[in-house]
């Protein structure tokens, strides 16, 4: 593989992996001009880099919005306006826990797992069943479907909704502006009038999620926006304010639903290409939970996130300085061949298949993580419980992932299969 091969080429977006394995074995800590960071692949780098916070930063916030600011000044003067009124018009965003490092990360993230206990978790599992239910419907009523659009992507947003306390009225708006929401991990380019489009849909959500927290603060119901409306930030005894609700439900719109639909994806391409493990695996929670770490592990949602090079320090054998900014890449840690044997093949008996890091680790470890397996593990055994014989569906394109960096996912899977 040639040295100057470039990650965000775009054949290398799609097919990453070759590259991925050369970064590691030649250059594991290696600068890219074109997104002016040092890319991290190595599995134990990646994790030296994610734990040790201190050098590593999270406050990586100017990085993201970078691609905002390029896509601000390349706009014509009136869509440039009309962004600038629509800025004004929001209330401003402070960072929460993402782009954050401790001690203030730790404040939110504390109040913030109270929506993610173990008894949560559990108390929605009926609910999360019952989305499930509903929406095999749209598969079992036929012989064939494109899996993305009738299932993976409508699961995850539809619990995501419920599980916040979407009213059934706002439902409509609510799925178009998540969606808008999480295509902030794309990093891609908008035309102007995306631009505007975009930003008008980000005031809407704003408005519709202050509402919410108001009336849930006045009387509260069993769902997340009432715990984060009515909990009080650790030490400083005080609500969150409109800003920090808005940005820690932001996140859980970007981070929170087009990563389970890509798992979903991706797990299901897996099934059609490897059919023997349909069998295997059917009726076996045990082995599904392996299966959903695998498919987890080789497909990463998120291929990866940057840091902020705090102090000067050395990762593997290159120097950093300060104000340097690294990218970590999961996707690229989760082959590394050094930390897991036969890393491209999915193997559903694998020990330490948990060890996959496409949760991240540390004190940004996915905090959604528990909601995310549980949709995962019910759905594919509720799926391998009414569906067998899962093939692709013959004359469609290969399946093909999304052109993105950040984000990894599967627009379209064409299936076929029989009903059980
Ligand atoms: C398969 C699904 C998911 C994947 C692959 C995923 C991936 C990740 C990753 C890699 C991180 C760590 C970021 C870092 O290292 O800086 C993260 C953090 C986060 N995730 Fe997820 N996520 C998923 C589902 C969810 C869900 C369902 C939610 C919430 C509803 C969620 C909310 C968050 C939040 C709020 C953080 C920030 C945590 C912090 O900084 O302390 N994620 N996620």
């Amino acid at each position: 593989m040639n040295d100057a091969v470039s990650l965000v080429d775009y054949n290398t977006l799609l097919h990453p992996y070759a590259a991925y394995k050369h970064l590691r074995d030649t250059a594991p800590v290696k600068f890219e001009p074109l997104l002016s960071a040092y890319v991290v692949t190595r599995y134990d780098l990646v994790r030296e880099a994610i734990r040790d916070t201190q050098t590593y930063s999270s406050e990586y916030d100017g990085f993201l919005a970078k691609s905002q600011e390029i896509a601000f000044a390349n706009a014509p003067p009136d869509v440039q306006q009309r962004l600038i009124d629509v800025n004004k018009a929001m209330t401003p965003i402070p960072p929460t826990m993402l782009t954050l490092d401790e001690p203030k990360h730790t404040q939110y993230r504390s109040l913030v797992s109270k929506l993610f206990t173990v008894s949560e978790v559990k108390k929605a599992e009926n609910m999360v069943q019952a989305v499930i239910d509903a929406k095999l419907g749209n598969l079992t009523s036929k012989k064939q479907a494109d899996f993305v659009t009738e299932f993976g992507f409508p699961v995850p947003l539809r619990i995501i909704g419920d599980r916040l306390g979407i009213p059934e009225e706002d439902r409509t708006f609510f799925d178009v502006a998540a969606t808008a929401a999480a295509s902030a991990l794309r990093l891609s380019p908008l035309t102007p009038q995306q631009l505007v489009e975009r930003a008008e849909t980000a005031l809407n959500l704003q408005k519709l999620l202050i509402r919410l927290v108001e009336e849930r603060r006045r009387e509260p119901r069993e769902d997340m926006i009432s715990i984060l409306a009515n909990s009080k930030l650790e030490g400083l005894d005080r609500h969150l304010t409109h800003g920090e609700a808005l940005s820690i439900l932001n996140q859980f719109l970007v981070a929170g639903h087009e990563t389970t639909t890509s798992t979903f994806g991706w797990g299901m391409l897996l099934l059609c290409r490897n059919p023997q493990l349909q069998d295997e695996i059917r009726g076996d929670a045990k082995l599904i939970r392996t299966f959903v770490e695998e498919a987890l592990r080789l497909e990463s949602p998120v291929q990866g996130l940057p840091r902020l090079v705090t102090r000067e320090s050395t990762l593997g054998d290159t120097k950093l300085k300060a104000g340097d900014m690294i990218m970590l890449r999961y996707g690229a840690a989760n082959r590394d061949e050094r930390q897991f044997e036969a890393p491209d093949e999915v193997d559903v008996h694998r020990e330490k298949a948990g060890m996959q890091l496409a949760f991240g680790s540390g004190v940004h470890f996915c905090i959604g993580a528990p909601l995310a397996r549980q949709e995962l593990n019910l759905g594919f055994l509720a799926i391998l419980d009414r569906l067998k014989n899962i093939r692709l569906t013959e004359g469609h394109p290969a399946p093909e992932a999304e052109p993105s960096f950040i984000l990894r996912n599967l627009p379209h899977l064409q299936i076929s299969y029989e009903v059980r």
